[in-house]
């Protein structure tokens, strides 16, 4: 019912004020041990950029452990009790379930390079209804709450008040639309040095997309920019807000993007499971499915670069 998921919206957003200040706590200690390059102390999981270190897990702990007191009927989704076999059963069903990166951007935190995030979201009926992103060293907290909106707040600005992110209809994407656009990418874990790996191919139909894009519309080597922060739910928090006009990255798992997806549909943006459309203007865009490995993500319709200004830059 509605009072029920705004009760589970207050609980959760609380929730991430929590496990964030937990990472805040965890990296000025790493920056006080040793200056600001702090210790790059981790434990590789599937290779050696695939890492973990002792934050991810006491965040998922704290976070798993008040989950089970509140709502012990939920089932419980988090990065590290599946890589730790705790938890086989991940797949995203109809239940109530929470699904839960405790540290998204591992390796940026591990370097303390500013994007990294704690991702909460609450899922039912396999739709991201509730979505938290807290990114306490960026001072960014991002809320959503089906049929709530989605918002950003600045906790340590004084009196800050959540601002609304966009909430439009957003047409189908014209073929011209985004040149003089950031787009977003992620390259993921797989280093496999061979022509068809994971990375060369993202790499390749990345660069083709943003060419392709950019013929299309006549104006060729425009894209503003192209950005690749090292964390899939900040990258969609991003999208949701406009900051970046599109995001794709293959390779994904759930706790990567069921927070970001539940903001980013509730600022009115869209994210398919689809590749790229190849060259149709109205190519149909398939609705998002968890458990996906690819995503695209564009953001809400909002104001046209025109009005904003952006275009003269
Ligand atoms: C990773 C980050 C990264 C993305 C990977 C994710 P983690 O999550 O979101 O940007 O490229 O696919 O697994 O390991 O930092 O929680």
């Amino acid at each position: 019912s509605r009072e029920e998921l705004d009760e589970i919206y207050d609980f959760a957003i609380q929730l991430g004020k929590d496990a964030g200040r937990m990472l805040m706590d965890a990296a000025r200690l790493r920056m006080g041990a040793t200056g600001t390059q702090g210790q790059k102390e981790h434990v590789e999981k599937e290779n050696a950029v695939d890492l973990v270190t002792e934050t991810d897990e006491d965040v998922e702990a704290f976070i798993k452990n008040a989950i089970a007191k509140r709502y012990p009927s939920h089932k419980f989704v988090g990065e590290e009790s599946y890589s730790k076999g705790a938890s086989r059963d991940y797949l995203i069903d109809d239940s109530q379930t929470w699904c839960v990166d405790p540290l998204d951007g591992t390796v940026n935190y591990i370097h303390l390079f500013p994007m990294f995030c704690v991702s909460i979201a609450f899922i039912h009926n396999n739709k991201p209804l509730i979505g938290i992103i807290n990114a306490p060293f960026l001072h960014q907290f991002f809320s959503s709450c089906h049929g709530r909106g989605a918002f950003l707040t600045s906790p340590n600005e004084p009196n800050s008040q959540p601002l609304p992110l966009v909430r439009n209809p957003i047409p189908p994407m014209p073929a011209n639309a985004p040149s003089k656009c950031v787009f977003s990418c992620e390259w993921g874990k797989d280093r496999r040095d061979s022509p068809d790996s994971n990375l060369h191919r993202k790499v390749e139909s990345f660069v083709n997309m943003a060419a392709e894009i950019g013929s299309r519309s006549g104006r060729g080597g425009m894209v503003h920019g192209v950005r690749s922060l090292g964390s899939a739910t900040l990258d969609l928090a991003y999208v949701a807000m406009g900051a970046f006009d599109i995001w794709w990255e293959g390779g994904c798992w759930e706790w990567d993007v069921a927070a970001g997806i539940a903001i980013l549909q509730e600022a009115g943006g869209l994210i398919t499971t689809a590749d790229p459309p190849e060259d149709e203007a109205n190519a149909p865009i398939e609705e998002v499915r968890l458990g996906s490995r690819l995503y695209l993500a564009i953001r809400p319709a909002g104001p046209s670069a025109t009005e904003t200004g952006r275009q003269s830059q």
